[in-house]
């Protein structure tokens, strides 16, 4: 393990001269990492939040569309839970269901609404308005219009800038976790048990590496959505935070369940932009090309709010079955009367027009992509991962409340709520001091790194990860698959790890380094669990169906 971090020098004395040193060290400024650091900065900690982009507020959070989960009207945290556990196929952890079901809705009102000003939507009546989306029992999300993310992101990002506690730092890139064991250079750390002591970060605008330590480091970096060649993810999402957790030695788990978001919009230019559940959740309805609806063949009662990998599947093989490259969600038939598709969806309508289709007319051509992590740095309940002082927040922790496969809309509210419960666990066992080995931390060691980064040999490399993935490791999997993505993979890791070693660092290049490694961590997750369960769906090379768990 230590090869991987040899970029380091040993020296005598420290915290060296150019080290920064904070009470709690954030990396990613997303929902969770936000909460973490309002929370942080209202118990009294100096936090330093990085963001490895040159606008903080760029992140998975930003593109949320359908909303926040609350409790609805006639609700209750058990149906709530009832609900999280039945999406989740049987591997939801109940304990993480009933602490989210019982504190979210507190924390969305107290931190969301009351402290960051977030504003939701309202009904005519003034009150909050509830949406529904598949799987959802009762009408209970807080949305705002069809960009939820928008509205919380940027009053996030607003509140954090007000707060004389929080240095917020665009641009910081972070490369690896520092640890006693990896990093300290006094000989005698390899006796203690290993702690993280902070990270090594790339300052993205001078190429240089700078050395933060903490007393405790909070990952709050998202997820893994850009290792697919389809998703519906913004760039960022390249798996950073799960690598960096897995070469420290730190616990990953449930890296086999990539949920795959049903809707995504079809269209050459458009990237995958996300159709939004919600437009299901009002009544949209899913049919192929000749109009005919076919969610009731695959989930006869739930039809098209069936869970979401059960509804990715079914246009998988529909797809399969008719030979066409999409299907169709059709809305402007299926509306609720009195609806004005423009005003409760005008994110999705405008971008549908940009593209040629009119949503309040005709159907929306749709195709599943990647979309989220449900597995991730395995976390408690106080989301301290297995390596003392570090916790995980957010889309890169697994505290287990996924399962197999996440209810819709529950993903901002775990970052909220985790991302609150992880100063609260600080405050609880007292922040303490930074750990005498941090002395002992050497700057990162990058002089004589000569060859150049090339491109063209980046954005391939990276493609080669995104289509494996897509095509090997995907929605339905198979042994042979996923066995030649193993080997893809590990000859692709072979050749950039040799390429990093002897390049000076870039955004682009540590990301390709971190998607190859996050590819092989869901690949080899993938190749363990032979169940089908959730997300994760496993077919014989036959063309049967594998094993299947009794849920
Ligand atoms: P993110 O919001 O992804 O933030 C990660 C942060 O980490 C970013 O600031 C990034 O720059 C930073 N970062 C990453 N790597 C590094 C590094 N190496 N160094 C420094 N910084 C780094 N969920 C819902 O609950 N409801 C919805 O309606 C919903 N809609 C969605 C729509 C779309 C299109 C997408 C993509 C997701 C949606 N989700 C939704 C999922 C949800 O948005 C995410 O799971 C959630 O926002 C993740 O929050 P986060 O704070 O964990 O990570
Ligand atoms: C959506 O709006 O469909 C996304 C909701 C989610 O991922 O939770």
């Amino acid at each position: 393990m230590k090869s991987s971090k040899s970029r380091t020098r040993p020296r005598k004395k420290g915290p060296h001269a150019g080290a920064r040193v904070s009470d709690i060290l954030i990396i990613g400024t997303g929902i969770a990492g936000l909460c973490a650091a309002l929370q942080a900065a209202r118990a009294g900690y100096e936090v330093t939040v990085l963001s490895k982009m040159g606008d903080v507020s760029e992140s998975n959070t930003l593109y949320a569309q359908g909303g926040i989960a609350v409790l609805g009207s006639g609700d209750s945290p058990d149906l709530f839970v009832k609900d999280i556990l039945g999406a989740g196929a049987g591997a939801s952890s109940p304990k993480a269901a009933a602490i989210l079901a019982d504190e979210g809705p507190d924390q969305v009102r107290e931190l969301l609404i009351e402290i960051a000003g977030v504003e939701f939507d309202r009904t005519r009546a003034g009150a909050l308005a509830l949406t529904g989306e598949a799987a959802h029992s009762r009408r209970r999300i807080y949305h705002q219009g069809d960009a939820t993310g928008k509205e919380i992101e940027h009053k996030l990002v607003q509140a954090v800038g007000k707060s004389p506690r929080i240095r917020l730092l665009p641009g910081q890139m972070a490369i690896d976790l520092i640890t006693s064991e990896h990093h300290a250079s006094e000989p005698t750390a390899v006796y203690e048990p290993s702690v993280c002591l902070g990270a090594y970060v790339l300052d993205t605008s001078k190429g240089s590496v700078q050395t933060h330590l903490a007393k405790k480091t909070i990952l709050a970096s998202g997820g893994i959505g850009r290792i697919y060649q389809h998703t519906t993810n913004p760039p960022g999402a390249t798996g950073d935070g799960i690598v960096m957790a897995r070469r420290s030695g730190v616990s990953i788990i449930n890296a086999e369940y990539m949920q795959f978001h049903p809707t995504a919009l079809f269209h050459r230019d458009a990237n995958r932009f996300l159709i939004s559940e919600a437009v299901r959740g009002e009544g949209g309805k899913l049919i192929n090309r000749k109009g005919e609806a076919f969610m009731s063949q695959y989930s006869p009662r739930l039809k098209d709010l069936a869970p979401r990998d059960v509804v990715a599947r079914a246009i998988h093989d529909e797809m399969a079955t008719t030979g066409e490259p999409c299907v169709f969600l059709d809305f402007a038939r299926n509306a609720p009367k009195g609806m004005s598709i423009r005003r409760r969806f005008p994110n999705i309508y405008s971008k549908c027009k940009l593209f040629g289709i009119d949503i309040t007319r005709e159907p929306i051509p749709v195709v599943p992509a990647a979309h989220y992590f449900c597995g991730g740095v395995k976390v408690d309940e106080w989301g301290l991962s297995t390596l003392p002082n570090l916790y995980a927040v957010g889309e890169v922790a697994c505290t287990g409340l996924h399962g197999g496969n996440r209810l819709a809309s529950t993903s901002l509210l775990e970052g909220v709520v985790w991302g609150a419960r992880s100063i609260r666990h600080i405050t609880s066992q007292g922040l303490g001091e930074l750990p005498a080995l941090a002395a002992s931390i050497p700057p990162w060691q990058d002089e004589g790194l000569s060859a150049a980064e090339d491109p063209v040999l980046i954005r391939q490399d990276l493609l080669t990860v995104q289509t494996t993935m897509w095509n090997y490791a995907g929605i339905v999997r198979t042994e042979k698959r996923l066995r030649r993505a193993e080997d893809d993979m590990g000859y692709l890791q072979r050749r950039v790890t040799d390429f990093y070693r002897a390049t000076k660092l870039t955004v682009e290049l540590v990301e390709l380094r971190n998607a190859v490694e996050a590819a092989r961590i869901v690949i080899s997750s993938a190749l363990r669990n032979e169940v089908s369960r959730g997300c994760h769906f496993r077919k014989r090379s036959n063309g049967r169906r594998g094993r299947r768990e009794k849920s």
